[in-house]
C-alpha cells in the first residue's frame, strides 16, 4: 500500500520540476541557480503567475501592484490581527488571513501574497509590545518586510538574503502544501480557501515547520565537538533529525546551497555569527556521516530547512514565525498551482480501499 503516494504522478504542471536524483530544481523553465540571488521575488511572482490571469501587468507594474496590496492588507487586516491571541505567529497568521474575501482574480492573488509579508512582522511586534509598522508601497518587497519587522531600513545584504530566500522557496513541485492547494482549488472554492488550507499543511514539522526545531537542535548540541555524541543519542531514541531527509531528493537539496551563500553574506555583514555557521557546518558533516552509516539504503542529507533556520534567525525572525515567513515565498507557487488546477484540471477525487469490517461479517 503506497500510503504516501510516492512516485505517483498526480498532475501535469508548467510550474516547477524537482529532479531528486540530479538535485535540480526548475521553476517555469529556469534553473533555481539562475533565479536565486539574480532575480527579485517580485520578478519571480510575475514568472509564476504568467498565463494564469488575463490582466497580469508587466513586471515593474506588478511590483507596484504588490506594494499597493501590502498597504491595503495593512489597513484591512492588521488592526484586528494584533488582537489575536493564538499560540504561534503562524496560527495567528492563518486566523488573520481568514477574513480575506475569496476570489479567483489577480487582486485576490496579490492580497494573498502581501498578507503574510505584512502580518508576520506585525504579529511578531505585537507579541513584543511594539506597534505595527506600516508598509512603504514603493519599496522592494523583501526590504519592506524587514523594515516592517524592525522599524528601520534593512542592510543591503539582509534584504538580499530575504529576497533570495523568498525566491528559493517560491515553488517546489507537488509538495504536501501545494497538493493541498490544488485539491481545494479543484473544487473551485477560491484562492483564499486554497491558500489557507495550504498554510495549514505547511505548518507541520514534517514539511514547513522544520526550521524552528533545527535551531533547537543546534542549541541542544551547543558546540561542534559535541555534535557526534548528541546526534547518535538522538537517533538512538528514534528521533528524526530536523532539516535532514526528503521525499524526492536522494542528494543534497539544491536549495540548501543558495541559502548557505546568503548565510555567508549575513556572516560577512555581521547579522549572523561565524560560530553559528561553523556549528551548523559541523552538524551537517557529522549527521551526513552518521545517517549514511545508519541508513545505508536511504541517502539522507540536509534539506531546504537546514540553512533556512540560520538565515531567518539572522534576519531577526523568531522560531515560531518561520513557517509564516516560508508562506511569504510559497504563496506565489500555491496561487499559480491553484489557478492552473482551476483553469485546466478537474475535481481531484481519488479512491480509497476499505479494509474495515462489512455488515455481513458482523456477528
Ligand atoms: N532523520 C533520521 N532518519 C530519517 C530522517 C531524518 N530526518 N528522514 C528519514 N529518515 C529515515 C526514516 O526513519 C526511515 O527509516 P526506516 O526505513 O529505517 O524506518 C527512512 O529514512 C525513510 O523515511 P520515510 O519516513 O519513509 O521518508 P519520507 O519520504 O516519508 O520522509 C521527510 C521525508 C518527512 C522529509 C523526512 O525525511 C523527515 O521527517 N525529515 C525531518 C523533517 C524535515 O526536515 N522536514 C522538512 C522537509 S523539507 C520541506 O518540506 C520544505
Amino acid at each position: 500500500m503506497n500510503n504516501g503516494l510516492d512516485d505517483v504522478v498526480a498532475t501535469e504542471t508548467v510550474m516547477s520540476d524537482v529532479d531528486g536524483l540530479a538535485g535540480r530544481l526548475i521553476i517555469r523553465g529556469h534553473s533555481l541557480d539562475d533565479l536565486a540571488g539574480r532575480h527579485s521575488y517580485e520578478e519571480v511572482v510575475a514568472l509564476l503567475l504568467a498565463g494564469f490571469f488575463e490582466d497580469l501587468p508587466a513586471e515593474r507594474d506588478l511590483a507596484a501592484r504588490l506594494g499597493s496590496a501590502r498597504a491595503e492588507v495593512f489597513e484591512a487586516l492588521v488592526p484586528a490581527s494584533t488582537r489575536l491571541g493564538h499560540p504561534t505567529v503562524t496560527e495567528a497568521l492563518r486566523a488573520a488571513m481568514a477574513p480575506l474575501a475569496d476570489g479567483e482574480d489577480l487582486a485576490t492573488a496579490l492580497r494573498l501574497i502581501a498578507a503574510p509579508a505584512v502580518l508576520v512582522p506585525a504579529l511578531i511586534r505585537q507579541r513584543r509590545g511594539q506597534p505595527p509598522v506600516a508598509p512603504d508601497a514603493g519599496a522592494g518587497h523583501a526590504a519592506d518586510i524587514l523594515r516592517m519587522r524592525h522599524d528601520r531600513m534593512a542592510a543591503p545584504e539582509a534584504a538580499a538574503a530575504l529576497d533570495t530566500y523568498l525566491v528559493t522557496v517560491s515553488d517546489h513541485g507537488l509538495n504536501a502544501s501545494t497538493f493541498t492547494a490544488r485539491v481545494v482549488a479543484s473544487t473551485h472554492a477560491g484562492l483564499v480557501s486554497a491558500s489557507l488550507a495550504a498554510l495549514s499543511a505547511l505548518k507541520g514539522p514534517l514539511h514547513g515547520g522544520a526550521p524552528g526545531p533545527v535551531l533547537d537542535m543546534l542549541d541542544g548540541i551547543g558546540a561542534p565537538e559535541q555534535a557526534e555524541a548528541w546526534l547518535e543519542a538522538s537517533l538512538d531514541k528514534g528521533e528524526r533529525l530536523m532539516g535532514f531527509g526528503h521525499r524526492v531528493y536522494r542528494v543534497r537539496d539544491p536549495r540548501a546551497e543558495a541559502l548557505k551563500r546568503s548565510v555567508r553574506a549575513l556572516v560577512a555583514g555581521g547579522e549572523q555569527t561565524e560560530g553559528r555557521l561553523a556549528l551548523a557546518e559541523a552538524v551537517e558533516a557529522a549527521a551526513t556521516r552518521i545517517l549514511a552509516r545508519r541508513k545505508p539504503d536511504r541517502p539522507l542529507q540536509i534539506n531546504v530547512e537546514f540553512y533556512t533556520a540560520l538565515l531567518l534567525e539572522a534576519l531577526g525572525f523568531p522560531r515560531e514565525s518561520f513557517t509564516g515567513v516560508f508562506a511569504m515565498g510559497r504563496l506565489a507557487g500555491w496561487i499559480g498551482h491553484a489557478r492552473e488546477q482551476t483553469l485546466y484540471g478537474r475535481l481531484i477525487r481519488p479512491q480509497s480501499r476499505y479494509v474495515g469490517p462489512r455488515p455481513e461479517q458482523a456477528a
